[in-house]
């Protein structure tokens, strides 16, 4: 709900307050975002004389009032602010934003040519002004009253007849008191080793949390979580930030002289600095942010439900799928092909996906991309043809691309090198054999879109994985003035945007996949189109539960590609038992990745089981609320998967090691209707307090890497 008293605005979730105020001189001023209280929260906003933290000219008599120590709601840089600022415009002097009125709406807001929270939701727009440059910014906040998020972004325009450079533009900056307990949640990592939850302590100091590589990347994801060192998973305040964004991002965090903290989170000026021509507005993406004071647990079920119900583009296709790569590579024929169909429709496999090597002369990493031509030698007839005979078998047949690259050895480079991102006299950066194309080029985009176009819709395909497989570097595009190169980074995102946005809506029936060398592009951006995403390459049980797990804070389960491979491991080494790495593949989207011919007859027989069983337990991974029980760092990853009714629980996950002589552990449940009565497959029965107070007795277990799978049924009511 939206309320304006005076001149100060209240927006309110179910659960969450977020206050601003007009300050004396037209400031904007952040008052309050929290718990709801049911009444204005500016009283708190005291202020008192800090040295060297001057005052804006109007307020020159009043030392307390200060720019460099209030909280505000969009600060900019050179007016006496001298924390981390929001906007900043090419040129020494300021950028002096003032409060110029504002407007309350409902509906769908679509911020153009990129992804953002779909439906009808209440809006409020606060108009800021600087009268002496001419800018405009427009701050919009967007509410979600169920979920208890405010979205919010930032509509640039210059009214100026002469063009200026915005140097930073980020969607929000968010001023919140803080204090020596205030701790920081971010999700770092490397390729098969994303998001892996790091907690740090707040100092006073900046810390910055990116990307530079046009991608929201391996290395850091486009999210953080703000909460107190006591802030539990049931318990304690947390704020999140995550960004509808996939390309190059900065979350940036100060905790000032005052210990209040400020949170800016946007495209990553670093490199992109855009051009605002006169009236033509820049629409920066949206970053949505959570409250919780039920701790870590309810941020992600509300990030989740919001992901679920207002990013996730409709999907009603969830296949058990079987993937070739790591099955043959790049080496195979129609024969290899065929063998493994053969082998996933005896296992009641739902979808047969021909991974990377299908098309031109992609033999290994290094040629082909570019060349989307079937290569019939190597598939033994038509694509066609092959599709046909796998749909023969009952299965349906999806593909792997990456439209965005392009070999040096490769028809296409060949007819067109300016397509790719190259620095004029330079040699471009190389990364597995392959360049960027210039998806700032319309005539690259519309190429790309004939040619998957064709693809697409010349068989019977019904999921396509899109990979991408580099960082960018040499930010130059042959197609932009030299003023504006600095926009290529942001310019390539918007095409990759409108790319995927004409191909998966001109084929709604086609089950996109993201992937980017496993989880490098894993973020709401992308899953506004691609409903799934490849969560890592690394499928190996034990790291793959971390990953999962850190993925969990904000990506709900049925974002997240995860299948069994092979033992032992490609990338670690490892063996886990086929009933581990089905449980670990079951808390995500489940399919298959090897050979299954090579698996003995008893293996086979239970996939056919597990494949039963993960189409039973489906729906409380698409749709359930989904609980932490237990984290990496305890040896055990255990999550809680609960449907809407609290009908059906699902407890599972990985126990990395048994010890000799150790009690059996034991385990609570959360979010149980206390009076009702589980029963587990046993028989045994637990009333839901006893299973939230006592716990469960896990099973005594040897080994390392085992699987828990335990499942309850509510009963009748006492
Ligand atoms: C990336 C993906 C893999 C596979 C290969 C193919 O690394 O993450 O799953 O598709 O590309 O080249």
């Amino acid at each position: 709900m939206i309320t304006v008293l005076d001149n100060l605005f209240l927006l309110e979730t179910e659960n969450s307050s977020y206050q601003m105020k007009v300050g004396a001189q037209g400031l904007l001023m952040h008052v309050w975002y929290g718990a709801r209280t049911g009444q204005p929260m500016d009283y708190l906003n005291q202020t008192i004389d800090f040295g060297f933290s001057g005052q804006v000219y109007e307020d020159q008599f009043d030392r307390t009032i200060s720019p460099d120590t209030m909280m505000l709601e969009y600060p900019c840089e050179g007016i006496g602010d001298y924390r981390i600022t929001a906007a900043k415009v090419e040129g020494a002097y300021g950028l002096d934003l003032r409060y110029a009125g504002y407007e309350i709406g409902q509906g769908e807001y679509e911020v153009t040519g990129l992804p953002h929270v779909r439906g009808n939701l209440e809006q409020l727009t606060i108009h800021l002004k600087d009268e002496v440059h001419q800018i405009q910014a427009d701050l919009v906040y967007l509410v979600d009253v169920q979920n208890d998020a405010i979205i919010r972004n930032v509509v640039f325009t210059n009214t100026l007849s002469k063009p200026v450079k915005l140097e930073r533009s980020f969607s929000m900056a968010l001023d919140l008191p803080t204090s020596d307990q205030t701790e920081l949640i971010s999700f770092p990592g490397s390729h098969n080793k994303e998001r892996l939850l790091t907690r740090q302590p707040l100092n006073q100091n900046i810390v910055t949390f990116s990307s530079k590589r046009g991608t929201s990347s391996h290395q850091q994801n486009p999210a953080l979580v703000i909460c107190d060192k006591a802030t539990t998973e049931e318990t304690g305040e947390a704020y999140g930030v995550l960004f509808v964004y996939s390309g190059s991002f900065k979350i940036e965090v100060e905790k000032d002289q005052t210990t209040q903290t400020r949170i800016l989170c946007g495209v990553n000026p670093e490199v992109t600095c855009w051009t605002l021509d006169p009236n033509v507005p820049f629409e920066t993406p949206q970053t949505i942010l959570f409250y919780s004071d039920q701790g870590l647990g309810q941020l992600s079920r509300n990030s989740h439900n919001l992901i679920r119900q207002r990013i996730l583009p409709k999907n009603d296709y969830h296949p058990i799928l079987i993937n070739t790569w790591e099955a043959v590579y790049f080496d195979f024929d129609r024969q290899k092909l065929l063998a493994i169909a053969d082998e996933a429709a005896k296992l009641d496999v739902d979808l047969y996906v021909m991974d990377d090597g299908w098309f031109g002369a992609r033999n290994s990493d290094l040629a082909g991309l570019g060349d989307w031509t079937p290569n019939e030698e190597k598939l033994g007839g038509t694509l066609g043809s092959l599709i046909e005979e796998i749909n023969a078998k009952g299965l349906d047949f999806g593909i792997w691309i990456e439209p965005e690259m392009v070999n040096k050895n490769s028809d296409l480079f060949r007819a067109h090198p300016d397509w790719a991102l190259i620095a004029p006299n330079r040699k471009p950066a190389i990364s597995r054999g392959q360049m960027v194309l210039d998806l700032c080029n319309p005539e690259v985009v519309d190429y790309l879109e004939t040619c998957f176009t064709n693809l697409l819709g010349s068989s019977n395909i019904r999921y396509v994985k899109w990979d991408m497989n580099r960082s960018l570097a040499d930010l130059y595009s042959s197609v932009l003035p030299e003023e504006r190169q600095e926009e290529v980074s942001h310019r390539y995102m918007l095409g990759v945007y409108d790319l995927l946005g004409r191909l998966t809506s001109k084929f709604p029936n086609i089950l996109f996949e993201g992937c980017s060398g496993g989880g490098g592009r894993f973020d709401a951006g992308m899953l506004f189109y691609t409903p799934q995403i490849w969560c890592s390459d690394d499928t190996d049980v034990h790291e793959r539960s971390k990953i999962q797990y850190g993925t969990s804070f904000f990506y709900p389960p049925c974002t997240m590609g995860a299948h069994v491979s092979e033992v032992p491991n490609h990338q670690t080494g490892r063996t886990a038992s086929l009933d581990a790495r089905a449980v670990m593949a079951m808390a995500g989207t489940y399919g298959y990745e090897l050979d299954l011919g090579k698996l003995n007859e008893q293996d086979q027989e239970e996939i056919r089981t597990l494949n039963a069983k993960f189409r039973e337990i489906q729906p409380l991974v698409l749709e359930g609320d989904y609980t932490r029980l237990s984290a990496p760092e305890n040896g055990l990853v255990l999550t809680q998967f609960t449907d809407p009714n609290q009908d059906r629980i699902l407890v599972s996950g990985i126990l990395y090691e048994t010890r000799p002589t150790t009690m059996p552990r034991r385990i609570r449940l959360q979010n149980l209707d206390p009076n009702a009565r589980y029963q587990n497959k046993e028989g045994q029965i637990f009333t839901g307090q006893a299973l939230m107070k006592g716990g469960l007795v896990l099973e005594k277990t040897t080994g390392t890497d085992c699987p828990i799978f335990i499942e309850l049924q509510k009963g009748v009511e006492e």
